[in-house]
């Protein structure tokens, strides 16, 4: 049964634990994006989105995507569990001993403690597959990305300009190489403010994404939610004039430092709010975007040390319940990809939009998928990245990717040619690294390398056709399209 026990003066929420038992055998998987999974060992797990500042490998935890859902296999069958609630908490797992036939098995145990909010817990059991659709009717089905979005991808935070851009585009298309979508990141903005263009390095933004359109390759904009706190940077203007920044007790806007410096925070949790930065949009399609990468959305405010987020007192609208930033913190991420799925929506009735996005919560593959975040380049980044996806997967998200070649410094050849083999058979396959960090085309590693990224290429895009049916099938059932080898017959230890 759960324990309860009352802040000591009586007031705000409750605050409670469960343990459950589980089989000697169990194993745990789930809990949102987890680097050192897909497998969980024994051990804390935060439910808290975070920023691992700049980089993460297999022992950081939590990262950008936590979930109170989780997977136990055991070979009596498998069940799912989620505990409806998106208070700061955490998971504690123990995983069971068996007594080899000795007759002592050791179960195992989960304690979910949360620090607020309703317990309310769905158990779903059967199949791994049987358990993940019932998943979907729980929290949606997995929206379908547009048939280019499975096509090979490449971002580089610091292209530069459109001539930097022009080339890339130009290097695939020499080399007979594939190429459906290029991102485009920070420092395409004006002075890093978001729904702006430098028009220093970018003069005709529109005429480069027709330009590229035409040979097939289309734009992907980065979309962060802080706004640069300055008059007359318009969509400050607009978002004060709607009252959109989230505030503190005293009704003043919560200040925080991201990229453009001294910014403000939309409230995602008031459907308004919602409705107006939906309709900035407008804005990336006309300057010839088909699609967004929302970013920074745990959300971050840089700090040196501790937390860096909103304060735990900052307001939230949570849709007219009213709250503060400890309930709202962990579906910031969330009510963004609503805000932005649903204003492509309306903007592009007849396309699907294509949206992936850092942070999220239960439920965000309705608006679209993710991707690793700032995995660390060396072999434990790569397998990091594969846990992510794996395990993503296995809590309804399954269109997500690493960053091919790691996010941070230089791969060996070696390295950047196995993370581009794994790459191009994940659902989100696209090369992306730091400003400081070295190149990630796949012809910049010499002759061997580019041989085999080039046969790994064309492999993927022969498999368009069976990526979109995975694509289809997820849409249909929950599946994920990359599963772990025991997800039609649960392991046996
Ligand atoms: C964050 C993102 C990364 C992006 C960078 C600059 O670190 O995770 O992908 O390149 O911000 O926008």
């Amino acid at each position: 049964p759960p324990r309860w026990w009352e802040p000591v003066d009586g007031g705000g929420p409750a605050r409670w634990a469960q343990r459950a038992e589980v089989a000697a055998d169990a194993r745990f998987f789930g809990l949102g994006g987890r680097a050192s999974g897909p497998r969980l060992r024994n051990g804390v797990y935060r439910l808290w989105n975070t920023d691992p500042r700049g980089r993460f490998g297999p022992g950081d935890d939590p990262l950008y995507i936590t979930m109170p859902v989780q997977l136990v296999v055991a070979d009596a069958g498998t069940h799912l569990a989620f505990y409806d609630n998106s208070w700061v908490g955490r998971v504690i797992l123990k995983e069971g001993e068996e007594g080899a036939g000795s007759g002592h098995d050791r179960p195992g145990t989960s304690e979910v403690r949360m620090d607020g909010g309703p317990l309310r817990c769905w158990v779903l059991l059967g199949t791994p597959a049987r358990v993940l659709h019932g998943w979907t009717a729980l929290t949606g089905l997995p929206a379908l990305p547009p048939s280019w979005a499975l096509g090979p991808q490449h971002a580089r935070w610091g292209f530069g300009g459109a001539d930097e851009v022009r080339r890339i585009a130009a290097g695939y298309r020499e080399r007979g190489l594939p190429l459906s979508a290029l991102h485009l990141d920070i420092d395409h903005y004006d002075g890093h403010r978001v729904f702006t263009v430098d028009r220093r390095r970018f003069p005709d933004l529109p005429g480069l994404a027709k330009e590229l359109r035409a040979e097939g390759v289309r734009l992907v904009s980065i979309v962060d939610p802080a706004v640069k706190a300055e008059p007359g940077n318009e969509t400050y203007d607009s978002g004060a004039a709607a009252g959109a920044f989230v505030r503190d007790a005293r009704g003043d806007d919560v200040r925080g430092e991201v990229w453009p410096g001294e910014c403000v925070y939309p409230d995602f949790t008031d459907p308004a709010v919602r409705e107006w930065w939906g309709s900035l949009y407008e804005e990336r399609l006309a300057q010839g975007f088909s699609g967004v990468w929302h970013d920074m959305n745990e959300p971050v405010s840089f700090a040196p040390f501790g937390d860096m987020t909103l304060p735990l007192s900052a307001r939230h609208a949570l849709d007219g319940r009213g709250g503060d930033h400890r309930e709202a913190h962990n579906v910031y991420g969330l009510t963004m990809g609503l805000a932005g799925y649903e204003g492509l929506r309306r903007l592009r009735p007849d396309e699907r939009p294509f949206l992936f996005s850092r942070s999220g919560w239960a439920g965000m593959q309705r608006y679209g998928g993710t991707w690793s975040g700032d995995v660390e380049t060396g072999w434990p980044g790569l397998r990091a990245s594969l846990s992510l996806v794996l395990g993503l997967g296995l809590c309804g998200v399954p269109y997500s990717g690493p960053d091919v070649g790691g996010f941070t410094g230089n791969p060996s050849p070696e390295l950047f040619l196995r993370w581009y083999q794994l790459g191009a058979y994940l659902p989100l396959f696209r090369t992306h690294a730091a400003i400081d960090a070295g190149r990630r085309e796949p012809w910049e590693f010499g002759d061997e390398v580019f041989g085999h990224a080039r046969t790994a290429l064309l492999e993927r895009e022969r498999l368009g056709p069976y990526f979109m049916t995975l694509a289809q099938l997820a849409r249909l059932t929950g599946a994920p399209y990359a599963r772990p080898v025991w997800w039609g017959a649960p392991p046996h230890r």
